[in-house]
């Protein structure tokens, strides 16, 4: 066992109106068994998050942004800052979703820019990286995560493992029910850990690691069995309190 307390973290993407964001909120704070040991977290669309915030008061259950800007305000139409999310009551903020980085053509350096912004508030990023089918197929899994890594972290200067949390979420895996064995998982966490060492040191062994891509109430007790797998971010999975509570009871 890891002295890593798991973090299970519910991604909403673009799902949610303000009264069925409040329903689920409620009904995860409602349906946690007492005694869970993971913390939660819930990300819901920006519109929800004041309104999820007020569900969530008192409970220990974190909230979450799904992206942010780098910047801290200004001209930027559209756009929300770390200095807001952390406002509205966030703790954690999704920086590097694959879904940012495909559709909305978010780079590397990016992705550092906003590590960088939302650790300057204070928040906690949930760093997401992640090997495309082909570069899986290719061979490439463990240059491209390694590649991500580098550049996402690169100048962060001495962080401590409750800083960060990373997320590996294989692209090929998210929301297609395809879901990374245990061991295709723990290899390329136990690699982002040895990576974490050379960056952070000791600080790594205290860094969560979440998985991310179809994880399931039937596939989470396998995968969090894994050492270097401290937990999940879940997308399809987490629309449902059923689904989310039975990954979080999964998770021990
Ligand atoms: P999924 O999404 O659980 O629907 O595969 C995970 C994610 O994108 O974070």
């Amino acid at each position: 066992m890891s002295k890593r307390r798991p973090l299970i973290a519910a991604n909403w993407k673009m799902h949610k109106t303000l009264e069925e964001a409040r329903s689920l909120a409620r009904e995860v704070r409602q349906g946690l068994q007492p005694g869970f040991n993971s913390e939660v977290a819930l990300a819901p669309p920006f519109t929800a998050l004041a309104a999820v915030a007020l569900e969530l008061a008192g409970s220990g259950l974190g909230l979450a942004g799904q992206d942010t800007h780098w910047e801290r305000q200004g001209a930027f139409t559209g756009a929300i800052s770390p200095v807001m999310l952390k406002d509205v009551g966030c703790r954690y903020v999704i920086v590097g979703h694959s879904e940012r980085r495909q559709y909305f053509g978010e780079t590397d350096r990016l992705v550092n820019l906003k590590l960088k912004a939302v650790l300057e508030v204070g928040l906690c990023p949930i760093c997401c990286i992640g090997e495309s089918l082909e570069e899986r197929q290719g061979g490439h899994t463990l240059a491209r995560v390694g590649q991500q890594l580098e550049h996402g972290l690169s100048d962060l200067g001495g962080l401590t493992g409750a800083q960060l949390v990373l997320a590996y979420e294989p692209v090929w895996a998210i929301g297609t029910g395809l879901t990374a064995t245990p061991q295709q998982a723990q290899e390329v966490h136990a690699f982002i850990r040895s990576l974490l060492r050379e960056f952070l040191g000791a600080a790594a062994e205290d860094v969560r690691i979440l998985y991310g891509g179809s994880v399931t109430p039937d596939n989470a007790a396998s995968l969090m069995a894994e050492a270097d797998i401290d937990g999940a971010l879940v997308g399809g999975a987490s629309l449902k309190s059923a689904s989310f509570l039975g990954i979080i009871k999964a998770a021990g």
